[in-house]
């Protein structure tokens, strides 16, 4: 296997591409094929031996993988090969395989991206317990967030947005600042020219913020602190500008105010029930579309000691990601919405009605032909998950199966209405057989109406009917095909439309 090693520590000019031999997993392991790996500020501090977590050289860095278990140790039990996770790895991302302790291993959600499982859970998730467990922020606290632009900090402005603060973000450029804005910040506040504590006094009328959230340390942290509301928290997050900051303790005592540690490493392991409902409640809000980590740049597996550097060298806006292998296709069948064959054959006897055309002239005998129904379809929570993904809508609805057994009548989740009626060019192949033209596609749609939801297993088919055709000046002909969508057992059909479709 292909993997970026550190052989000495230092900076990301020391690492370089090897082949090194492939590893199997002892009795708790999980080896894994990986597809994306997130690069995050501990990358650059693990290879210069300054990251609390010391591995043995040589090692590889990339601590947050998403890929496919290509092998599991005699122990684990909760995954198979050929599942798809992601997974807290410390070091050893960097790589075409990684082994990595079972514990430390999740499923990842089938519509997600590995780009996106890559680069979410660990900013998210430090974010989001700093916020919740640390900071205990309420609705319409301020919260101030240093470095606000990068990956934990941009994470912490959409986070506090969402969970009812309001948001001075800080950052050193305007360029980091805008995203800032775009992901909710109020107040931005540029720190590389104007005064941090003036300016915060100025935003808040004098008087102060209830939360900072501290990612970078430094000579910023003093101002910060000086800046704080009564009975604030001062989140100590990291140490991005490699300065610890020694504060005078009677900041503290005057402003009342807290100074409170965050580890989310640790707090996921001592405390994995409360750290798996985070992870529950931030994966809800990625589906539903609330929360997404802004990606700055996807990099080769070769390119990623330069990813380590930007994020030294403070270019990242975002995340950077390193992807390892190209994302597997999408499943065949869910979401096909235009045929360009003419020949295919059904393979179903059962149909009971077809039209078959021989040539444009024979197109117009057919007008009033009805055609099917088809054989049933079954459509899966798959099927339903690959359609959000690519479609990005992500909307509980449709995917959040616990819930929906909650609030959905029956209990089920529903599929896009959007998914249903682009099954209908699958259902065409099976009962409009077209020869001896040169193409034939479908084109678009006339007085469609979704009437009753499908819920995730029905079965669907198809019914048409060939109303009209019409005669194009360059010699294609257009069929206006009235097409019913069936639910088994259902009263009422799922979806009902004009189709259009052109023949050559
Ligand atoms: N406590 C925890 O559980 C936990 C979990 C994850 C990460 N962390 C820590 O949080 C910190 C940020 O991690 P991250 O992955 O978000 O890093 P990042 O994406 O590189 O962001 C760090 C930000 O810090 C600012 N910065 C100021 N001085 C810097 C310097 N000398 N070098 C680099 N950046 C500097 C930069 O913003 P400006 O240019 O706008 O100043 C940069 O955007 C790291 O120290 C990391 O170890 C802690």
């Amino acid at each position: 296997m292909k993997a970026i090693l550190c052989k000495a520590f230092g900076g990301p000019e020391t690492l370089a591409l090897e082949e090194l031999e492939l590893p199997s997993p002892s009795q708790k392991e999980v080896l894994i094929d990986v597809y994306a790996c997130g690069a995050n500020f501990p990358d650059a501090l693990i290879i210069q031996n300054k990251y609390q977590f010391k591995p043995n050289l040589p090692f590889s860095p990339g601590g947050e993988i998403a890929g496919i278990v290509k092998a599991v140790g005699e122990k684990v039990t909760n995954f198979k090969v050929g599942d798809k996770v992601l997974a807290l790895s410390i070091w050893g991302g960097f790589a075409e395989q990684v082994l990595v302790d079972s514990a430390r291993v999740f499923p990842m959600p089938p519509s997600m991206s590995f780009i996106t499982a890559a680069s979410s859970l660990y900013t998210f998730g430090t974010s989001y317990h700093a916020l919740k467990d640390r900071g205990q922020l309420k609705k319409g606290d301020t919260i101030l967030v240093l470095g606000a632009a990068g990956g934990v900090g941009i994470a912490a402005v959409e986070l506090a947005k969402l969970m009812g603060a309001r948001v001075i973000a800080a950052a050193s450029s305007e360029e980091k600042l805008a995203l800032c804005k775009s992901k909710g910040a109020d107040y931005c506040i540029n720190y590389s020219n104007q005064d941090l504590k003036l300016t915060i006094k100025e935003i808040t009328q004098g008087q102060g913020v209830d939360i900072v959230y501290d990612p970078i340390g430094g000579a910023l942290a003093e101002p910060a602190l000086r800046s704080m509301a009564w009975n604030g928290r001062y989140l100590v997050v990291g140490f991005a500008s490699g300065e610890i900051p020694q504060l005078p303790f009677n900041l503290a005592l005057l402003k009342g105010s807290a100074v409170v540690g965050v580890f989310w490493g640790s707090f996921a392991e001592r405390e994995p029930a409360n750290s798996l409902k985070n992870f529950g409640e931030l994966l809800n809000w990625m589906r539903e579309g609330k929360i997404a980590q802004p990606i700055h740049k996807i990099y080769s597996l070769e390119e990623s000691p330069m990813a380590i550097l930007d994020l030294m060298e403070r270019r990242v806006l975002g995340k950077a990601v390193v992807q390892i292998r190209e994302e597997p296709p999408m499943q065949k069948n869910t979401t096909k919405i235009a045929g360009t064959e003419t020949k295919q054959k059904p393979i179903d006897t059962a149909i009971s009605s077809k039209i078959n055309i021989n040539g444009i002239a024979d197109i117009k005998n057919h007008i009033g032909a009805t055609a099917g129904p088809t054989k049933w379809l079954k459509l899966t929570q798959t099927m339903i998950n690959d359609f959000a993904a690519a479609t990005l809508d992500f909307q509980w609805v449709h995917l959040d199966t616990e819930k929906a057994k909650q609030f959905l009548p029956g209990g089920k989740t529903i599929a896009h209405g959007y998914l249903t009626m682009s099954l209908a060019s699958q259902f065409f192949y099976e009962i409009i057989f077209i020869d001896n033209v040169q193409t034939f596609f479908n084109y678009g749609i006339n007085k469609a109406r979704f009437i009753s939801p499908v819920p995730v297993d029905s079965e669907i088919r198809l019914i048409a009917k060939l109303n009209n055709v019409e005669e194009q000046p360059n010699g294609s002909v257009k069929l206006f095909l009235g097409c019913t969508i069936e639910i088994k057992g259902a009263e009422k059909p799922a979806y009902v439309a004009e189709l259009i479709s052109i023949i050559f």
